[in-house]
């Protein structure tokens, strides 16, 4: 019995056990998938505990990502570059943390257009807050060589700008660096239900780039209906929810999971009757 898990706090609104249950049913693999909640002063005790109960791995969410750095033996290059952790392996005994998130994201985008190589001569993100750093991390593994930060808090920007070797510009910039962009990606919270909407007017945008927002509750978020509208292409939030999970599950179970479309169905049924609660709203 393979048993993994979510540790974060909150974690009850969480759409992951109903991802992993689903594929573990799919690829008989007899096992549970559990919410541990667990706040900031008990993180210690609950790694512990994940190690008595001889786990094959847990995820790792808000606000934990970092922190859970010292009560592992070891990163991966992904963790070590992205700079937090997401999913944790365990190795014969020993803790590895992983992120699973830059997968995620560059394979939300991938599923989305046949070639992503076109869309990436100029991509501006807007945002630099951990979803961002994931963002950065896969865009540049997949040889992004021009990549634009636009965030409130400018000092963020331009410190994580200088990090990832990548440019980064003004919020009050944000419509005329859409000039010549060819994929914009929205990582911060603007547009999620229950936060500041996007003041975004991307008329200055080609309607022939991408429209990423990672933001998936509401799946339509103002700036993909915008984009829609006037002809881009638009991607939602929630596959990079669906294959960061992917990859987790590959490195617990051995198995490639599919993503499929019964699957996101699924969750997003799930999705609607966790509406009353308060939910992420995006990978992160
Ligand atoms: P995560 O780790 O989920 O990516 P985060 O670190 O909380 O989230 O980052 C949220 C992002 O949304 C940040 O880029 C934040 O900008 P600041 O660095 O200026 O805080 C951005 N954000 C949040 N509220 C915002 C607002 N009202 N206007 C503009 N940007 C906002």
């Amino acid at each position: 019995m393979s048993l993994s898990g979510l540790i974060g706090f909150p974690v009850s609104h969480s759409l992951s056990p109903a991802i992993h249950e689903y594929w573990m049913e799919k690829y008989q693999i007899e096992g549970a998938y559990k919410l541990f909640t667990t706040p900031p002063a008990r993180l210690r005790q609950t790694i512990l505990h994940m190690r008595k109960k001889g786990v094959v791995g847990v995820n790792i969410t808000v606000p934990h990502k970092q922190n859970v750095v010292e009560y592992l033996d070891g990163l991966d290059d992904q963790a070590m570059r992205i700079g937090a952790v997401n999913t944790i392996l365990n190795k014969n005994g020993k803790f590895i943390g992983s992120n699973t998130d830059a997968y995620g994201f560059i394979s939300n985008l991938q599923r989305s257009v046949s070639d992503l190589n076109p869309y990436l001569k100029k991509v501006v993100i807007l945002g630099a807050g951990g979803a961002t750093r994931a963002a950065i991390v896969g865009l540049q593994d997949i040889g992004s060589m021009h990549i634009t930060l636009v965030n409130r808090t400018e000092a963020t920007a331009k410190e994580m700008a200088a990090h990832f070797g990548v440019n980064f510009a003004p919020w009050g910039d944000r419509e005329t660096v859409l000039n010549d962009a060819s994929l914009l990606i929205n990582t911060t919270s603007l547009g999620m239900t229950g936060k500041p909407s996007l003041e975004l007017d991307i008329n200055h945008l080609p309607t022939v780039a991408i429209v990423h927002d990672i933001v998936y509750a509401p799946l339509q978020t103002s700036l993909l209906r915008d984009a829609a509208q006037r002809g881009n292409i638009v991607v939602d939030g929630l596959g990079m929810l669906l294959f960061q999970a992917q990859k987790a599950f590959e490195l617990w179970h051995g198995i490639l999971p599919e993503v499929t479309d019964e699957l996101r169905s699924i969750v997003l049924a799930k999705k609607d009757a966790l509406s009353e609660t308060i939910q992420p709203g995006k990978t992160a």
